[in-house]
């Protein structure tokens, strides 16, 4: 049985190629007619190159050499081929068309038709040959279209053969192997999607930092400026780069120099094949400020022209020998006080000296070959849409608001330029609201959504992402680059499937535990994305309402609990790659909830003279020193090979930036001695912040001599019972009682003991038959009854009314429960197409379930109600204060006003035939701006929600449709409420409705 399973299971990974992600396969570990052998029974086909070949690809294929190695244990021998060789086993032949005199040969010799890569950009083709060298019968020949081309081709392979880019740099083990074959059809790839693909490593203390300090010097780093950031850790970093088949870097600036700090760094990226470029505020291959000092002047071009031009000079001057792109424009006299215009007049003048600096140090007339890219950050953009403009052969790189919204995509008449547009985006970021960038918190299907879109408007000539400190944004950072590789492998409906393989990949998992692997991801980063952990506090999720807090933490403890059990199952050699990319951050982040939700609670308890207190308190402390010790267990991994790398603080931010030291939320304790003046029992029910008896500012407006409290519910509320928590007042135990007047109401459990060990136990209050109520409202009275030893009797009564309501018969759809009518966006009862466009949900994005957008992304505009519908059947009993009004509330997904100024993003709300109403759910900021509501620490970006609000008037009891209308691209809506009357302040707003 065990058998036939594996053999099935390996046909399984065979067809599904689970060694790699998103390519055709041509890779096998069994024989089969024609197969080309890599290594058979330890028979290894000796790898053949050109002597005159890029050095890079000379690097690429000695680490193909070492990834054959790792999974068969066999070296093949790499050798510079030369007419007399005559291998004894048919050989691979590598090599780049154009470049290499052995591709040159084999094509001659065999006919090849290489058309389908010819003069394309990094492409590439594989295949079996017959006769392509004198002596030699057939080979694999590997042909790169340029340099890159090939070395993507030979890490493509490796990959295939099962050898993760992240070997090193997640410690993935390479799964071993007898012999590996290739197909004789062989891989082959286009042009990617977007031609620069690429990284930033920023805000790159403490972490990178101080791992690299320790890692990659002595101790002390460069002469210039102390940085860690030398050759030893940058062809670590290439190396990385290119088997992610991405191609451009812009490297650390903290306190960074890259072409000064190792003279060799810029040299070797260019040996390797990595494109430099420099951040959208360093001119020129220059690392600025950091190289501009003082003997240059200020860095003012109004009055320092001449000494910047030099400065400048000097950067193309270094740069020329090297494949770079030129960042454009200046950023950094914003202090200077000049109008708009003049400052538009003087960018202006200070990219026509750029451009006549290019012209000197290439000799030509024409630069519109030298790849240059204008970044239109923030008040740059403000010049961009007052009207200035840059030749066309630059590319204009669009950037998002640092929160992963792209703050606008090109136009229709924007998407001709021969320099085409680009994306500068975000997975880390510092500055405000505040800082994120501790551990991975950006949904992948949040990157999709938006990175799509930049595909369809023709954003695909250079994406940038800011990796901070970039070891725990891995798998992201590979998909960034896998999706500009290749954006027609990846749908909304398939990017799961990213996440399924790259388990598979990673951590040799069958597909049904690749499945689960998958979903650990998806919860881990939906949950950290509902808000960042440097935002996050005591009272994000509600304490009391719609159990919200208390489902946040069950949730992150079913979450650790499935990924320790994944994580027990692994080998040792697989456990630290486990940890870095899944592991750590699922118990570092539940750790955190549960540090602050306890805080929260602890507040809270402590406001209702509850013993259970302290408790909650030395709960708190206990979950700050584990913070630490998760930590520690990261650093500890593989003798310390990370060390450093988690040092980042999280906890206890004052500001926007981060706090020098974690800090503890503050806790409170009650006398641990002394009984509260009300008595030894202490109860809290359901939804409220009071407690009783005594005195409490949250009973009732009054916040004294407050009637008993009141706990309503009704037979279509999503949470089927309510709650009592009864506690302990003081040290002295007590039994109690609960007790109700009638005998539809079950109190479970009726009795129980309260002591100083265990001072809280909650009785909950539910109906064991609703066929048996009245329709309306039904009233009991509950009695809790505390004994105590030598003190009197105390009893404690409350209210609790049940509603009995009854939808229409037949009525098929989402029914009111407590005053709400919740949805999740997909739901629906109906959708509507209209020109070819359809509402389309993007699974897993978003804070609860997922989102739904109109695909595809077109400039199709619509008026109101005209655009493809959301329908939604509903039923309501009650209307706000019964005055027949009710209020839609729509959570979108962040999404900036992306289009032209005139076309800020809309979508429409209707119910029944009432008027469509259009909805612009945020205000269109000015250029470089930010909306209004944006920002701030409850503002769009930290609650990474936008709701909108609209009410109907005149709106009956009973059945009606809500109807959502598309307008403009773009808009991404998770959640629909509808308030009758009964909604309370949560964060993630009421559970889902029941639906008939
Ligand atoms: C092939 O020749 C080049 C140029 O001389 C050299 O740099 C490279 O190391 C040689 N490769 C091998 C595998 O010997
Ligand atoms: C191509 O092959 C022909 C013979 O088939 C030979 O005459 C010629 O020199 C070769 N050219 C190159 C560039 O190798």
């Amino acid at each position: 049985m065990g058998r036939i399973l594996v053999c099935l299971l390996g046909t399984l990974a065979l067809l599904h190629g689970v060694q790699a992600i998103g390519q055709d396969t041509c890779v096998t570990f069994t024989a089969s007619r024609g197969a080309f052998a890599v290594v058979n029974s330890r028979r290894v086909a000796p790898i053949l190159i050109a002597e005159d070949e890029w050095p890079g690809v000379q690097l690429a294929a000695n680490d193909f050499a070492a990834d054959i190695q790792r999974v068969t244990s066999v070296r093949p021998s790499l050798t510079n081929y030369t007419a007399s060789a005559r291998p004894s086993t048919p050989p691979i032949i590598v090599g780049t068309l154009g470049k290499s005199s052995l591709i040159s040969q084999v094509v001659n010799n065999t006919q090849l038709d290489v058309s389908s890569i010819e003069g394309k950009w990094e492409a590439f083709t594989a295949k079996v040959v017959q006769n392509p060298l004198p002596g030699v019968a057939s080979a694999y020949v590997i042909i790169g279209a340029d340099k890159r081309g090939t070395i993507y081709a030979l890490y493509d392979h490796s990959e295939q053969f099962g050898v993760s880019p992240w070997y090193w740099w997640a410690d993935v083990p390479t799964t071993t192997r007898q012999n590996i074959f290739l197909i004789p059809s062989g891989c082959s790839h286009g042009e990617p999607s977007v031609k620069y693909r690429g990284i930033f490593l920023n805000d790159e203390q403490p972490a990178l930092q101080n791992w690299a300090m320790e890692k990659f010097t002595n101790g002390t780093g460069s002469p210039f400026l102390n940085s860690p950031f030398n050759r030893y850790f940058y062809v670590k970093m290439f190396e990385l780069i290119l088997r992610l088949k991405g191609n451009y870097l812009w490297p650390a600036m903290w306190g960074s120099a890259f072409c000064v700090d190792d003279p060799l760094n810029q040299f070797l990226a260019d040996r390797y094949g990595v494109v430099m470029g420099t951040s959208h505020q360093e001119p020129f291959m220059r690392s600025t400020p950091n190289e501009f000092n003082s003997s240059r002047g200020k860095w003012d071009y109004t009055t320092n022209t001449a000494n910047i031009n030099q400065y400048w000079l000097e950067g193309a001057e270094r740069a020329k020998p090297f494949e770079s792109i030129y960042t454009m424009g200046m950023r950094g006299f914003g202090d200077l006080p000049l109008s708009e215009e003049t400052n538009i007049m003087l960018l202006e003048s200070v990219i026509a000296n750029q451009t006549q600096i290019l012209q000197g140090m290439y000799g030509v007339q024409d630069v519109s070959a030298i790849p240059q890219v204008w970044t239109l950050y923030k008040e740059v953009e403000g010049y961009y849409d007052g009207g200035m403009r840059v030749p066309d052969y630059i590319t204009l790189l669009w950037a998002d608001d640092n929160w992963g919204n792209i703050r606008r995509f090109p136009t229709p008449d924007e998407r001709d330029r021969s320099g085409g547009a680009g994306i500068y985006y975000h997975f880390d970021y510092v500055g405000d609201p505040r800082n994120y960038k501790w551990i991975t918190t950006t949904q992948l299907e949040k990157v999709y959504q938006q990175m799509s879109i930049a595909i369809e408007r023709k954003a695909d000539r250079l994406w940038i992402v800011n990796v901070g400190d970039f070891k725990p944004y891995e798998r992201k950072t590979e998909f960034f680059l896998s999706y500009g590789w290749n954006a027609t492998r990846w749908t909304h409906a398939n990017i799961n499937s990213f996440v399924t393989q790259w388990a598979a990949r990673e951590f040799d998992l069958t597909p049904e535990r690749a499945e689960v692997v998958t979903g650990l991801v998806a919860n881990l980063t939906r949950f950290n994305a509902r808000r960042k952990h440097e935002s996050l506090n005591s009272t994000t999720y509600s304490l009391v309402n719609y159990r919200e807090a208390e489902n946040v933490l069950a949730d992150w403890a079913r979450l650790e609990a499935a990924s320790t059990s994944i994580y027990n199952s692994l080998s040792s050699a697989m456990k630290p790659a486990f940890f870095q990319l899944v592991h750590h951050p699922i118990i570092a982040s539940n750790n955190v909830a549960k540090l602050l939700i306890n805080a929260g609670k602890n507040n809270l308890h402590a406001s209702q003279a509850r013993y259970s207190t302290n408790q909650l308190a030395d709960s708190v402390e206990e979950f700050f020193e584990k913070d630490y010790d998760i930590e520690v267990q990261y650093h500890s991994l593989l003798d310390g090979k990370w060390n450093h790398m988690m040092d980042q603080t999280h906890l206890g931010y004052y500001y926007w930036q981060q706090p020098m030291i974690n800090t503890m939320p503050a806790v409170n304790r009650v006398s641990s001695r002394k009984q509260a003046l009300a008595g030894a029992m202490r109860i809290v029910p359901e939804g409220n912040l009071g407690a009783w008896p005594g005195d409490n500012a949250n009973q009732c407006a009054q916040g004294y001599n407050c009637g008993p409290p009141t706990v309503t519910i009704d037979n279509f509320s999503p949470i089927a019972d309510r709650y009592f928590d009864v506690g302990a007042g003081g040290p002295a135990p007590f039994t109690f009682t609960a007790t109700s007047n009638v005998t539809w109401l079950k109190l479970t459990p009726a009795r129980g003991s309260i002591s100083p060990k265990a001072p809280e136990q909650r009785v909950f209050a539910s109906i064991s038959d609703w066929s048996q109520l009245a329709a309306g409202s039904n009233f009991a009275q509950i009695t809790f009854t505390a004994t105590a030893s030598e003190q009197p009797t105390l009893s404690v009564p409350a209210m609790f009314v049940a509603i009995k309501n009854s939808p229409s018969s037949g009525f098929k759809g989402f029914v009111e429960g407590t005053g709400v009518i919740s949805i999740e966006a997909a739901h629906v009862s109906r959708k509507t197409i209209v020109q070819d466009i359809s509402w389309t949900e993007l699974p897993g994005l978003g804070r609860t379930v997922s989102a739904v957008t109109p695909l595809p992304v077109t400039d199709t505009a619509f008026e109101a109600g005209a655009g493809p519908l959301l329908e939604y059947d509903f039923y309501n009993f009650n209307t706000l204060q019964g005055r027949g009004n009710v209020t839609v509330i729509v959570y979108m997904t962040p999404t900036f006003n992306f289009n032209e100024r005139t076309r800020p993003l809309t979508f429409s709300v209707q119910i029944d035939s009432f008027p469509a109403v259009k909805v612009q759910p945020i205000a269109m900021q000015a250029p470089g701006d930010l909306p209004a509501g944006w920002g701030g620490p409850d503002g769009y970006v930290a609650n990474s929600i936008i709701t909108t609000s609209t009410t109907f008037t005149g709106v009956s009891t009973g059945a009606h449709t809500l109807k959502i209308g598309a307008m403009e691209a773009g808009v991404a809506i998770q959640k629909i409420v509808i308030n009758t009357g009964g909604l309370q302040r949560s964060y993630l707003g009421p559970p889902e409705s029941i639906s008939v």
